[in-house]
Order: C-alpha cells, then structure tokens, then sequence
C-alpha cells in the first residue's frame, strides 16, 4: 500500500505513547485518524494536536477489552470518517509480578486487554477490508511475545503477546488471499506512558482504575537490559511496514543475540533431542 492519503486510520490505544505517535503520523500523511482510547481525555488531547496541525481525527472512548465497547467504536466511526481501512491495534497495558502473587483479574485483565482487545478490533474491522480487498491491520505484541524469556515476572503479557504474534502471522496467509497487508508490531523499550500510568487503564470489572504505573519486583533491572527508543522512530517504522506489508516490525536491534540464544536456542534443542530420540533404535 504506497498512498496512505485519504485513507481512514482506527488506533487503539493512541491516547498516548506508541499510539499517540502512530495517530500523529498517520495524520501528517492525509489519513483521518479515529483516535480511541479507555481515557477519553487522552485521546481528546491528541485529536486537538492533530486538528491543530491542520489534520483530521475523532476522539473515540474505547475499552478493548469489551466487545461491544470496540463495535460502538466501529459505528461512530464509520458515521464520522466512513470506511476504515487501516487498523492499528495497539491498545495494551503490562504487569511485573511473580505468577503466585497475581490474582485471577490481575491475569484476566493481561489477557483480555492484550490479546483479545486485538482479537476484538480485527473482528470488527478485518472482515469489511477482506470483503474490500483493501487495506492493512497491525497488532502491537511485544519482543516479551517473541523472546519470553527476555524480561522476568511477565509470564500472562508474555503469553497474551506471543498469542497476537501466533494470530498476526498467521491471519497474513488469508490476508494476503484477500489482498490485505498485516503486520505484527514487536516493540522492545519504548519511550511512553506506561511506566507511570499502566494502573489508571485497569477497567473496572478488573478492579481498576487505580492510581500510579507499573510495579516493578526487585532484582528486575539485574535481570533485563532495556533500550528505549522514543514512539515518534517507533511510528516512522509502522507506516514503512505498511508501505511495503513488512510481517514484522522490531525497534531494538540488540535483541538479535537475545533472540538466538533464547527462542531459537530453546526451539532448536528441542529438534535435537527429537532426532537424537528418533535417531535411537526403538
Ligand atoms: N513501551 C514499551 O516499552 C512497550 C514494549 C513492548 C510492547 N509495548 C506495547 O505497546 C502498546 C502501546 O503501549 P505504550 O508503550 O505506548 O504505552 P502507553 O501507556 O503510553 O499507551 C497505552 C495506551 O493504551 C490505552 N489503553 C490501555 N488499556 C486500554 C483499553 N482497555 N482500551 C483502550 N485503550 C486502552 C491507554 O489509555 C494508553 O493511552 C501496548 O500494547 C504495549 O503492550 C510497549
């Protein structure tokens, strides 16, 4: 897809950080952006950035998590913008804890607003494009998705974002049937809001929203070597993906060594000590 211009753009999550970079991208290239966000006020913020730069957008209040919080969405927006033809997915919050201390919402809610907020905006908005033959949906994972073993204490986001990788390479094959782009976003460390704000996007029946960020256990920042690269370079690299429907998307090259020695490392083992079984005369 080369000519974005006067396309219509839904991002989750663009309240802030990741997001808000994508909507502010997307707009300074002619798309007409709905901006939706759990906080409403966050995405007002960031549709007056945009009208004030001469763009187009809707702020749109949002919960991922709910099904039909995502198709009220889907109908303002259709109202307001008409068709959408690019998705981004992006919604997301994080927890650091150990499994033992999590209670059943506090895991519910990794699921539920990271894969299935996904899984909630591709079943709104992949079938009109498919039927179309046009357009683009990228789902913001994580690297945790791709090297689990990279951060600790992350066990149900890990799960949850492995899960929107699993979905999003895997939706590409019929996409690319149907002639629809699809991208796997795989941050590493980016500069954003989550740090200081993860617990205030914590829906109610999850027993939020409560004050302050992310919890983080000691001996976290032993244990992981992050990089944080600010949204804005984040966003540059998700609208090339689309421009040439890149599969996937990373933001931190150091990851590389990390990917070999964990992910594939753990993979390949099991492949050896399968054909040293198969190799073993029964
Ligand atoms: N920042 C990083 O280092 C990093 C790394 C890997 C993955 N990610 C992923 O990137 C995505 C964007 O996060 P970010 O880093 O920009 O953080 P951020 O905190 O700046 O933005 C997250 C946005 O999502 C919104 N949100 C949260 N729950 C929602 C819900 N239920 N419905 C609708 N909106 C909701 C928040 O209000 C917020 O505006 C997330 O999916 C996150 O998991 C971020």
């Amino acid at each position: 897809m080369q000519e974005l211009s006067g396309r219509t753009a839904v991002v989750t999550g663009a309240g802030s950080g990741i997001g808000r970079a994508l909507a502010l991208a997307l707009a300074g290239e002619g798309v007409a952006v709905a901006v939706a966000d759990i906080i409403p006020a966050n995405a007002q913020q960031v549709t007056d950035e945009i009208t004030a730069a001469g763009g187009k957008a809707i702020a749109v209040e949002c919960d991922v998590c709910c099904r039909d919080s995502v198709a009220t969405m889907k109908s303002r927006v259709l109202r307001e913008l008409g068709a959408v033809s690019l998705l981004f997915a992006n919604a997301g919050a994080t927890s650091f804890e150990y499994l033992p201390d999590m209670d059943q919402s506090d895991v519910d809610w990794m699921i539920q607003v990271n894969l299935m907020g996904v899984t909630h905006c591709l079943e709104a908005f992949y079938p009109d494009m498919a039927r179309a033959g046009d357009g683009h949906v990228m789902a913001t994972a994580s690297a945790a998705g791709l090297l689990p073993g990279w951060v600790p204490y992350h066990a149900p986001y890990a799960a949850a974002k492995m899960g929107i990788i699993g979905m999003m390479l895997n939706l590409r094959i019929e996409a690319a049937e149907a002639g629809v782009g699809c991208t796997v976003l795989c941050p590493g460390g980016v500069e954003s809001g989550m740090k200081d704000n993860n617990a205030r996007y914590r829906p109610d029946r999850f027993g939020g929203p409560q004050e302050g960020g992310v919890k983080i256990p000691e001996g976290f920042f032993q244990q992981a070597d992050l990089h944080f690269r600010p949204a804005s370079e984040v966003a540059s690299l998700c609208l090339e993906a689309v421009r040439h429907n890149r599969p996937m998307v990373l933001t931190d090259s150091s990851l590389r060594q990390t990917y070999l020695d964990s992910y594939h490392q753990t993979v390949m083992s099991a492949f050896d000590e399968l054909e040293a079984f198969d190799g073993q005369p029964g």
